[in-house]
């Protein structure tokens, strides 16, 4: 165990409440590079490596969501950080979740990008379980090459192959530790979705049209039980949907993400 900060980088420059990017699996920081520079002038993000990911270490911890994002907690408070609005991608959005489960005077606000508050089906874990063995015993990262063609809608496949050299150089920079690391822990998580029942700070649930990883169902679900925004219910939870993009819709369609997220801030700010 240690209590080494996480590796975190300055993705948009400005001042006051930061937005605290986490990047989904199995990728690092850099996933949120692009929609970060089409952040609105002044909004300050900072993108943190999870445990094992980019420029972070695993230091001996279990598997788990919760450790993961206390150790967020723990590096932003160390870097004077006292509360943010914590958005994550997919596994970043598990650790969002645990985050303002755990630390809730933390999060002043949620993005909940191409994410689900929902736990893994049995079948998911078992696969989870089996990819991580694998990894471990090629020490490659070869059991998620793949992933790219699953994580990109239909029409990025079709108009944006740029985008595919980048994603395979992201995976192949990550070590097979963090890859079993990282598989385990989602395996393990719970769901969450009362953690966003109980969540009272503005929430922006983000989903590509094309996701096939965690659908618009998911992006809905969690819409519903943080309160959609109603004159009746007054509910704090709003719903983008982006329209030809999959599951990297940051990645895919930067600018688009970066106004859900820039709205968002300023509610938050609003809101405080
Ligand atoms: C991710 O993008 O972080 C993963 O697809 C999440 C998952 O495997 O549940």
């Amino acid at each position: 165990m240690t209590s080494q900060a996480l590796a975190t980088f300055t993705l948009h420059d400005g001042g006051g409440l930061p937005l605290v990017l986490l990047h989904g699996f199995p990728l690092d920081h850099r996933m949120w590079t692009a929609c970060a520079a089409h952040l609105p002038p002044g909004t300050r993000a900072i993108g943190v490596d999870l445990p094992g990911a980019g420029h972070s270490d695993l230091d001996g911890y279990q598997p788990s969501i919760e450790h993961a994002a206390d150790w967020v907690h723990r590096t932003m408070v160390a870097a004077g950080e006292g509360n943010a609005v914590v958005v994550g991608h997919s596994m970043g959005g598990y650790v969002a979740l645990a985050l303002a489960e755990r630390h809730p005077g933390f999060v002043a606000g949620l993005g909940l990008v191409n994410t689900k508050s929902t736990a893994d089906t049995d079948e998911a874990r078992a696969k989870r379980l089996r990819i991580a063995a694998e990894t471990e015993s090629s020490q490659t990262v070869d059991a998620v090459l793949g992933m790219p063609a699953a994580l990109v809608g239909a029409t990025t496949t079709e108009r944006r192959r740029h985008l595919f050299p980048v994603l395979d150089s992201w995976i192949r920079a990550q070590s097979p530790a963090s890859v079993a690391w990282a598989q385990r822990a989602m395996a393990a998580r719970p769901d969450r979705t009362a953690v966003l029942e109980r969540f009272d700070a503005p929430v922006a649930v983000v989903v590509g049209a094309e996701d096939t990883i965690t659908p618009l169902a998911e992006a809905e679900y969690m819409v519903q039980a943080a309160g959609a925004p109603s004159r009746l219910s007054g509910g704090n939870a709003a719903l983008t949907l982006v329209p030809g993009v999959g599951h990297m819709s940051a990645v895919e369609d930067p600018q688009a993400v970066a106004a859900a997220l820039g709205l968002l801030h300023l509610q938050v700010v609003a809101h405080h």
